[in-house]
This record gives C-alpha cells, sequence and structure tokens, in this order.
C-alpha cells in the first residue's frame, strides 16, 4: 500500500469498509463521548417514546464523520421505529421525496444527510410534510392535471449536515430541535479506538489507544479507520501493537502526532514559505497545495483551526502570528527559506 500525498485517504467520506467492517454503536451507551448531547437526545426519545408521539424533526450539524447518522440510526433503535435514509443530492424530484414520505409508517425517522443540497422544489414539498403530515402530488398532465393533497403518518424527519449556515430560514425554522455535535477530546477518541480495536481483535494497550486518538483529528470515523490501518500494518509485519510499532504505523500511514497529514503540511508551509505567515485567499492557496478550495475549507480548515494553526482573517488565511515560530520549526529544513 502506498501513500497518495493527494488522496487524503482519512479525509474522504464513508466507504463500504467503513459500512460493514466496524463495529457501529446500536445504543447511546455504546455511543461514546457527545455527553450532552447524548442526554438531550434521550430525554427527548424517551419522552415521546412515552407519548407514543413521533419525535420532533431534528437538525443535526457538525464536521464530517463525528457520528450524526449513527445518533440517527441509534434514535430509531432505541424509539423502536423504521428508519429511512437518504442524501440531499439524490433526492432530484418532488416525486422521490414524495415516494419516501408516503411509504413512512406511525413515527418512523427519514433521514436526509446533506440536506443543505436539496433542491428548492423538494425543500417545499417538505415545508407542509414537516408542519402538517401532508404532501400536495399534482396527478395527470396539461389541462386534466390535478393537485390532491395526501396525508402522512406523523413522522421525524432527522436532518444532517456539514454546512448549517447553507440551509434556508424556512427549513430551519422548522426543526423542532437543533443540535450541534462537537469534535471529540482525546480521551473520547481514545475510548472509540479501544472499542473498535476490540471488536476487530487488536490487541491495543490504553497508551497506544491515547496515541492513535491524539493523530485522530478529534474525529470517529478518522479513529476507526486508523484502527484499521494499523491492523494491516501489524498483521502484515506479524507484530504486536507495541507502541514502537504504533509509532512506525503513523509514520507509513503519512500521519504526523498530531494527526496532520502531507496536506495540512503542505498548507503550513505554503503559508510559511510564500506567504510568511499569510494572510493569502483560500483560491491561491488551494492552487499552491494542489486541492480544490471547497476540500480544503471542509476536510482541512476545521481541524487546523481547531489546532490554532490557521485563522480567518477578512484578507485570508494566515497563521498566528504566536504560531509562526512553532510552525518554521516544525518544518525546520523543509522550508527553505
Ligand atoms: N460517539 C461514537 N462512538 C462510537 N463510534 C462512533 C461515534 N460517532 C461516530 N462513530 C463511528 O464513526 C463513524 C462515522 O460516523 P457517522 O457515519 O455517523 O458520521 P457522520 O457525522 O454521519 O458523517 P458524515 O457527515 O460524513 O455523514 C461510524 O463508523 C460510526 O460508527
Ligand atoms: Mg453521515
Amino acid at each position: 500500500m502506498s501513500f497518495d500525498e493527494n488522496n487524503p485517504l482519512f479525509l474522504v467520506p464513508e466507504t463500504p469498509e467503513d459500512k460493514q467492517f466496524d463495529f457501529h454503536p446500536k445504543t447511546f451507551e455504546q455511543y461514546l463521548g457527545q455527553k450532552e448531547l447524548k442526554e438531550k437526545l434521550y430525554v427527548y426519545t424517551t419522552a415521546a417514546l412515552m407519548r407514543n408521539e413521533p419525535l420532533d424533526h431534528l437538525l443535526l450539524f457538525g464536521p464530517p464523520g463525528l457520528g450524526k447518522t449513527t445518533l440517527a440510526q441509534i434514535m430509531a433503535h432505541v424509539m423502536n421505529t423504521g428508519i429511512k435514509i437518504c442524501s440531499g443530492p439524490m433526492l432530484e424530484r418532488t416525486g422521490d421525496v414524495v415516494a419516501l414520505l408516503t411509504a413512512l409508517g406511525p413515527r418512523d425517522i427519514l433521514f436526509i444527510d446533506e440536506i443543505h443540497r436539496i433542491p428548492t422544489a423538494v425543500e417545499e414539498v417538505l415545508y407542509s410534510a414537516m408542519e402538517h403530515f401532508r404532501v400536495d402530488v399534482i396527478i395527470g398532465q396539461g389541462a386534466g392535471a390535478q393537485s390532491i393533497n395526501i396525508p402522512l403518518s406523523p413522522f421525524t424527519l432527522i436532518g444532517a449536515t456539514t454546512k448549517a449556515g447553507m440551509l434556508s430560514a424556512p427549513l430551519r425554522s422548522r426543526f423542532g430541535i437543533i443540535e450541534r455535535l462537537e469534535f471529540y477530546q482525546d480521551e473520547e477518541l481514545q475510548a472509540i479506538i479501544l472499542q473498535s480495536a476490540e471488536f476487530l481483535g487488536l490487541d491495543l494497550s490504553a497508551h497506544a489507544a491515547t496515541t492513535l486518538a491524539k493523530a485522530a483529528r478529534g474525529t470517529p470515523r478518522i479513529a476507526k479507520r486508523i484502527v484499521r490501518r494499523i491492523r494491516d500494518f501489524t498483521q502484515v509485519l506479524h507484530k504486536q501493537p507495541t507502541d514502537d510499532v504504533i509509532q512506525q504505523g503513523l509514520a507509513f500511514l503519512s500521519i504526523d502526532e498530531e494527526g496532520l497529514t502531507p496536506v495540512d503540511h503542505m498548507i503550513l508551509k505554503v503559508l510559511v514559505k510564500n506567504f510568511n505567515g499569510g494572510p493569502a485567499g483560500i483560491e491561491t492557496i488551494a492552487s499552491l497545495v494542489g486541492e480544490d478550495s471547497e476540500t480544503l475549507e471542509e476536510a482541512y480548515e476545521p481541524f487546523l483551526m481547531r489546532k490554532g494553526y490557521l485563522e480567518k482573517t477578512s484578507r485570508g488565511r494566515q497563521i498566528p502570528p504566536n504560531k509562526i515560530a512553532y510552525i518554521k520549526g516544525k518544518f525546520l529544513g523543509q522550508l527553505s527559506l
């Protein structure tokens, strides 16, 4: 296996491997971290269950891979209801969403991922579906066309988005519960890593799990991918995942001890070398790094900002002045300043 610098192995969206070959939390207890959010959702789902009503519509937002889809699945499991999962770009025509809505049973959950990407016409169908549990359907064509109003089962819409700001105000206002997922703390990721390692039969020490947690960018999906790759690495080398082997494994995966990938390194190097720390425009940085600006914004910047290595200003991105010396030190010898 070779690491393609331009292919951010750990930052791509969900893959079939994520789905099939790993542990998936089915209950709130198995879903580690996000304590406050979990408590709230537990209260809301339990209360709805006691009243035998659907849960109020819920909007979950936050960076990719933090567990939005998983939470929706857990809620369906806890409420013992069906769940239909689709994503915004899949719903091209109003007929697509009407078909999904009319197939829902009482209290079922419709989960729409990337809800900020649904077309306007589909969004308008959702308004009356969410508010009145009814949809208007046009039957026939031309002069003979007529609109009929169909009742739906009372259902819950769970919308997930990485870009809450891109949701229209009318759609946003129809969600009774709006919650944000935060990046995970290292201790939470350590627990997730141990949970996954146990399921995969990888004998990780608590210390090794901490090392991997620090490299996981606050994100369970990345943490779990690292565990699977470390399992490959140790298996092929016939080694045990000792601390030394873990370090070698991370180097093999081109992830540094802070979780930074070659693309993160390039972003920081470009800023230091070409702009003396910045500010520089996102498009300029993107072209120098060889990535598109959207990927930089979505996959790389949030973590670099969280680390305090990058900030957004009105004139572009920059390395905070108090971090420039540290970054220069980190890449000493690689910058030819
Ligand atoms: N709190 C958690 N505890 C244990 N595992 C978790 C937790 N959160 C997420 N995971 C695992 O991390 C992976 C990513 O979670 P999920 O697919 O739910 O993220 P997401 O927020 O929906 O991401 P995206 O925005 O890309 O759709 C899954 O394998 C899931 O099982
Ligand atoms: Mg998801």
